[in-house]
């Protein structure tokens, strides 16, 4: 059960290699892409958004999950670090890798929706969150990583994510669960509340 045994992206080993190189200290854990990948797989002809690509390991996982006709938007402010996602899997003719602050992104995208949307940076998680629900499609996701404590968390930030879980526990149009897998992650699925 500890074992991560599905395939591997074809650009995997070649992307954390590079992010290794460049020093990049935030990438997403195995078993996190492992779960988005599988999530992805259950939204065919889907609209995929990822807020933080970095260097584009979960980008990789993501569109390992999708098939030919979905398409994943995934936004970061670093164009060295996402240069890497470019360089790598920036052929994927599914993949839009767009270098702006995700803030501002989410602010001027407001009459897009999607059905899937791994909100890994700031701006879809602590900032922008009720915008960024906003764009889910009823019955997409919301997902979210590094719940659980983590070693490089500033002073306060323990309980801006207790707020965070509070928050969206509370919402009546999310359904969530709450995974203590890998660096902790929470499933939120977006609710018709009109039916
Ligand atoms: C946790 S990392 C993303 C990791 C990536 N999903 C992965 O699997 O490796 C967060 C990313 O958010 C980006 N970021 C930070 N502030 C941002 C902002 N205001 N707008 C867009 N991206 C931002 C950083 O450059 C960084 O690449």
């Amino acid at each position: 059960m500890t074992e991560i045994e599905i395939k591997q992206p074809k650009a995997y080993a070649a992307i954390s290699l590079a992010t290794e190189e460049q020093g990049f200290t935030m990438p997403s854990e195995l078993q996190t892409c492992s779960l988005l990948c599988t999530l992805a797989a259950s939204k065919p002809n889907g609209k995929f958004l990822e807020l933080g690509t970095g260097t584009g390991l979960s980008t990789a996982w993501i569109l390992q999950g999708m098939d030919a006709k979905s398409k994943l938007v995934s936004v970061d402010n670093d164009v060295d670090v996402q240069a890497i996602a470019q360089r790598y899997l920036g052929e994927d003719e599914r993949l839009d890798l767009i270098c702006i602050d995700a803030g501002d992104w989410i602010k001027n995208n407001s009459q897009h929706k999607f059905n899937y949307i791994f909100a890994d940076t700031w701006a879809g998680k602590y900032n922008n969150l009720d915008e960024t629900l906003e764009l889910l499609e009823s019955g997409g996701f919301y997902i979210i990583d590094d719940m659980l404590p983590q070693q490089n968390w500033p002073e306060g930030h323990e309980e801006k994510a207790s707020d965070l879980i509070k928050y969206l526990e509370n919402r009546s149009d999310l359904k969530l669960t709450k995974l203590n897998w890998a660096s902790g992650i929470i499933i939120a699925v977006k609710l018709n509340i009109n039916l």
